[in-house]
């Protein structure tokens, strides 16, 4: 009987010994964690609270909304829209864009007409109604936000290069 409580105090010695190995390790695990995510913290500069709590969702951005129609930056850019698109469906069904853009839309919109481009297929023939390719508009124009930029932009027009050579 005594024996063995004396096995036991030993055994409960060594569970101590390598509970505080443990302990340390984990203590050790801890700092490194918290460390880490301290640097992953103020890499998420777009979230800006902890992982696990939902952040209210930051302000729409207004949509430029002039109707006047942009310069581009370079002749075979795709314009951007000058307009708002809010709820202008392009399914299987519809195409919200083509009513006022088509070749017959425009004599009632009085928009601009999508340019040759839009009716040739892949192999440069023009067809009578917008190919395919060119359906889904937005895949290449898009509406503007009035909104600051997130990074600077160095983009120089072809026409200013010459001036900018310098730079
Ligand atoms: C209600 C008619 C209407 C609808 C629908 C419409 N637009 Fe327009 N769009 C215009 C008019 C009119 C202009 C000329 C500028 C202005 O008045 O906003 C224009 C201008 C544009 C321009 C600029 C053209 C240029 O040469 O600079 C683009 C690009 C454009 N629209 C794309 C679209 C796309 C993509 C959609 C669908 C998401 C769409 N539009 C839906 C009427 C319309
Ligand atoms: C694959 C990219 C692409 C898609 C999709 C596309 N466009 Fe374009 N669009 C362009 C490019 C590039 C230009 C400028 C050069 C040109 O005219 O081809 C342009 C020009 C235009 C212009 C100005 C035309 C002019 O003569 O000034 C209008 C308006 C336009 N697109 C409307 C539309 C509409 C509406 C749709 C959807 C039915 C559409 N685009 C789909 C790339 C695209």
């Amino acid at each position: 009987m005594r024996h063995q409580n004396f096995a036991r105090l030993a055994c409960f010695r060594r569970g101590m010994k390598s509970r505080l190995a443990a302990f340390a390790g984990l203590l050790a695990m801890a700092v490194l964690t918290i460390s880490a995510a301290a640097v992953a913290e103020s890499l998420a500069t777009l979230r800006g609270n902890a992982i696990k709590q939902e952040a209210s969702a930051p302000m729409m951005g207004k949509q430029v909304n002039t109707d006047l129609r942009p310069v581009r930056n370079y002749p075979e850019q795709p314009p951007t829209i000058p307009h708002k698109t809010r709820g202008y469906a392009i399914n299987l069904q519809a195409n919200k864009c083509l009513s006022c853009h088509s070749r017959r839309g425009v004599g009632r919109s009085q928009a601009p007409m999508v340019s040759v481009t839009h009716f040739m297929d892949r192999d440069g023939q023009i067809l009578s109604a917008v190919t395919p390719r060119r359906y889904f508009c937005n895949q290449c124009h898009v509406p503007q936000l009035d909104a600051r930029t997130m990074v600077d932009n160095d983009f120089i027009d072809a026409e200013a290069l010459p001036k900018a050579k310098g730079k």
